[in-house]
């Protein structure tokens, strides 16, 4: 698995610094209180969620890569980071969880998810009613950023008004938008310009 494989070789400088901004661009939308249960979706080795554990009560994290979350629970345990909570991907879905989390994070996940749709669906029973869902994602490119990933199965970013209308079709409201990350990125054969946005709902 592609990701399995990167896990060692993942907090490069640029992702360490680049997870800092976007876990600034998390907390600046969120009202904060100490009281916050939250889950990140696709946590990776846990740079964003790394920058937030001092300011939410309790974080779960999920992955679909054991790798990824092999380095997350090394740093768990070497900062003491008590309040992180490594979940199966399967499990965090099951009625237990029903409206349990207060928010909901994840950062460059969801074009890597196939069905979209159902992946919103289950969130929206797992979230508290009032309850918060952060998705930063790529804009919608053409093809350039993946392009040297053979595996690559998943969307070229997403055009941010389809992505409105996805939500809204699963019961999401509130929907906003912001541009919170601008960079570059070095392919087999040329330097290519990318942005991130930040997409907040709320059910
Ligand atoms: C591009 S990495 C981003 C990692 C981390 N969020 C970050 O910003 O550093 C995508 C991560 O999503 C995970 N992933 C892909 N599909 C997933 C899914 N359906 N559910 C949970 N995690 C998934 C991958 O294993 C990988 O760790």
């Amino acid at each position: 698995m592609y990701f399995n494989e990167l896990a060692r070789k993942w907090d490069t400088d640029i992702r360490i610094e680049r997870g800092k901004l976007l876990a600034k661009s998390i907390y600046k939308n969120i009202e904060l209180k100490k009281d916050i249960t939250a889950l990140e979706i696709g946590c990776g080795t846990g740079l964003i969620t790394m920058e937030l554990r001092e300011i939410l009560k309790e974080i779960y994290c999920t992955d679909i890569s054991k790798e990824m979350l092999k380095v997350l629970k090394e740093k768990i345990e070497k900062y003491k980071a008590d309040n992180i909570h490594l979940i199966n991907n399967e499990a965090v879905y099951k009625e237990e969880f029903y409206k349990y989390f207060d928010l909901i994070y994840s950062s460059m996940v969801f074009h890597h998810i196939e069905d979209i749709e159902k992946e919103l669906c289950k969130i929206y029973k797992i979230l508290k009613r009032n309850g918060i869902l952060i998705i930063i994602d790529l804009d919608e490119d053409d093809g350039s950023f993946h392009k040297d990933e053979e595996e690559f199965r998943g969307y070229n970013g997403f055009n941010r008004e389809t992505l409105k209308i996805i939500l809204e079709k699963q019961r999401f409201k509130k929907i906003k938008f912001e541009t919170v990350f601008r960079g570059e990125k070095k392919t087999k054969d040329k330097l290519i310009q990318y942005s991130l946005f930040l997409c907040i709902a709320k059910i």
